[in-house]
């Protein structure tokens, strides 16, 4: 989505916003701009990469502001309202103010023709301009930017975050916040604004979260929140991992090295909640699971599939029963819902518009919530009743990988923790259960991650298709449904996971000579009934890659036209390392096509707007 920045101090400001920029680049975004103060603003906004802004400052689009300028906001945007162009680019400006917006503000239209009649005109198609205009017309008439900020958030409606220049307070930037991330820091220099942490990283680690509706002032010297009864204070938060960690390294993309990242992410996020070998979650809510009579998962994307997973463990292992929903539609369905059945979110942001209205949604109607976030300090995990955290470290590639892998992971350990309260499974048994998801699953994911080769082999295969199909049965066809999708978000290879069984029912049809079927088999249970679907595909010429286990190796390799034996037999871990093989599956297919593998087409990491 979009990403904000600001600075303001006695450096340079250019350099730092257009760095920051970057930083924020893997957010997605498809136009960049910048407003640099003075007693005029400068405001340069282009459309397309970072590069094409650049290119316009050095050409003097700014004048002599790109080196003198300490003070600016810069923008990057993922066009909602409006085709990405130059117009619709942010910063808005009028004479009086620049300002730059992530999220969406919903009356709009009725704020247009309001300033519009008021007189003024409107020149781009976006959401902001309004915001901006609305902004000018308040300061214009009281003069007080803290007072104008807060009269601008009492006539919006939507999610925002806005930062925003006044021409008459050059060296000030003044912010505010409601349902969009935003964080302020202090560096020695002077201080920062952003809308995620990887912009501040390489200035300072500690940042503060201001609340929403709170303005935020920034001068070279300090950082002040105030709300309508003045000012207030914050706990100064700090960054949990390293600038490296947020940094490629040697690998070509961050999606590659994240993915390499899954197994260690499982060791971190596991071993704080193992205590005397058992699991122990230190949290009322998880540890009493078993006295509930189900449980809701609610997410949207990768998340929401680590969520089926997590179901199907949960059920299985625990008999409790769980319900998985897509957050977007679990908010405006009217869903039944009471307090024994508990709410739980799963958002590797924590900042998903569609995840943190289902959060309200289930407090509103009494029900309790846990939430398991990769963002400690995010808005989910800020308003959930309580949190866990995956310490899967910062993930910067749009697809989600290993963020996945340590959601799913601590699923698995829910699921041993709350079969053993229930009794269903000895002490014995919970313990080698908990031993093998702390010590052998991010092994066996190594192990998995190691045959990289045998995976390029089967990506050239895929690389030409135009459809690909996934089929599995219960705990696979949850991995085939997490394997599809990022396919399809990486590679843009149209790409659907049945459930096995399910094929022949209508998708059977589409089962020409050649189209390529992967087929996933990890659970000796179904393994036959999986080969026998494997049969119905060939017997129509499909070319099938399959992946299976030792355990079900005898059923599936002599149906597949190739395939790949996870060297992992135990069913809570090898489809978790049959997903680990598809992420990078996918990651080799999108490479051979040449796509943009970290920011694919139309997709932004965290989507703030609904
Ligand atoms: C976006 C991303 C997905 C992600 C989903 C949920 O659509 O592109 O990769 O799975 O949001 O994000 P969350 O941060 O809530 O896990």
């Amino acid at each position: 989505m979009c990403g904000i920045i600001g600075y303001t101090g006695v450096k340079p400001v250019c350099p730092i916003l257009l760095g920051g920029l970057r930083a924020l680049e893997y957010r997605g975004y498809d136009s960049a701009g910048i407003a640099l103060s003075g007693c005029t603003l400068a405001t340069v906004k282009r459309a397309g990469r970072i590069s094409v802004l650049e290119e316009a400052l050095a050409a003097g689009a700014a004048g002599e502001k790109v080196e003198s300028a300490c003070c600016g906001i810069g923008h990057t945007r993922w066009a909602t309202h409006g085709a990405p162009t130059d117009e619709n680019a942010h910063p808005h400006a009028t004479p009086r103010l620049a300002l730059v917006h992530n999220g969406i503000i919903e009356n709009d239209r009725a704020l247009r023709r309001e300033l519009e009649a008021a007189g003024y005109t409107f020149v781009s198609e976006t959401d902001t301009e309004s915001a901006a205009k609305l902004l000018d017309s308040i300061y214009g008439a009281c003069g007080d930017p803290v007072a104008a900020m807060l009269g601008l958030d009492g006539r919006l409606s939507g999610a925002y975050a806005l930062a925003v220049i006044f021409a008459d307070r050059p060296h000030e930037i003044y912010a505010i916040r409601r349902d969009s991330p935003l964080i302020a820091a202090q560096s020695p220099d002077g201080v920062l604004l952003a809308s995620d942490i990887p912009a501040i990283l390489p200035y300072t680690r500690s940042y503060y979260r201001p609340d929403e509706g709170e303005v935020v002032r920034l001068r070279a010297d300090g950082i002040t929140f105030f709300d309508a009864n003045g000012e207030k204070t914050h706990p100064l938060c700090t960054v949990n991992w390293d600038v490296e960690e947020a940094e490629r390294g040697g690998y070509s993309h961050f999606m590659r090295k994240e993915l390499g990242e899954a197994p260690e992410g499982v060791r971190r996020t596991l071993s704080p909640l193992i205590r005397d070998g058992l699991p122990h979650f230190g949290m009322p809510l998880l540890d009493d699971l078993h006295e509930k009579k189900g449980m809701r998962i609610v997410a949207c994307g990768t998340a929401m599939h680590a969520g089926l997973i997590g179901r199907t463990y949960l059920e299985r292992l625990a008999r409790l029963p769980v319900a998985v929903e897509i957050a977007s539609e679990f908010r405006y369905r009217d869903p039944i819902i009471s307090a024994d059945e508990p709410v739980l979110l799963l958002s590797q942001s924590g900042e998903t518009a569609d995840t943190l209205a289902a959060l309200r949604l289930a407090k509103a109607n009494g029900v309790p919530t846990a939430a398991i976030v990769n963002v400690i300090g995010s808005s989910v995990a800020r308003e959930a009743d309580a949190v866990m955290a995956t310490h899967a470290g910062p993930e910067i590639a749009v697809a989600s990988t290993k963020a996945y892998t340590t959601q799913a992971a601590m699923l698995a350990l829910l699921a041993v923790s709350t079969a053993y309260a229930r009794g269903l499974i000895d002490e014995q048994e919970a313990r080698a259960r908990t031993d093998a998801l702390c010590r052998r699953l991010p092994e066996a994911l190594e192990e998995t991650i190691a045959r990289e080769a045998e995976l390029e082999a089967f990506a050239a295969r895929l690389a030409e298709a135009e459809h690909v199909f996934y089929i599995g049965r219960g705990v696979d066809y949850d991995a085939c449904v997490e394997g599809s999708l990022k396919l399809k978000e990486i590679s843009y290879i149209h790409s659907e996971a049945y459930a096995a069984g399910e094929l022949k029912h209508g998708t059977i049809s589409l089962i020409e000579p050649g189209v390529p079927v992967l087929a996933v088999s990890t659970d000796p249970a179904v393994a036959a009934k999986v080969a026998s679907n494997m049969r119905e595909v060939r017997a129509r010429g499909g070319e099938i890659i399959a992946f299976c286990t030792p355990a079900t190796e005898a059923d599936i390799a002599p149906n597949a036209d190739f395939c790949m034996v996870l060297d992992e037999n135990d069913t809570t871990l090898a489809p978790l390392c049959a997903v680990s093989a598809l992420h990078l599956l996918a990651y080799h297919v999108a490479r051979l096509r040449g796509c943009d593998i970290d920011k694919p087409r139309n997709l932004a990491k965290s989507v703030t707007v609904e």
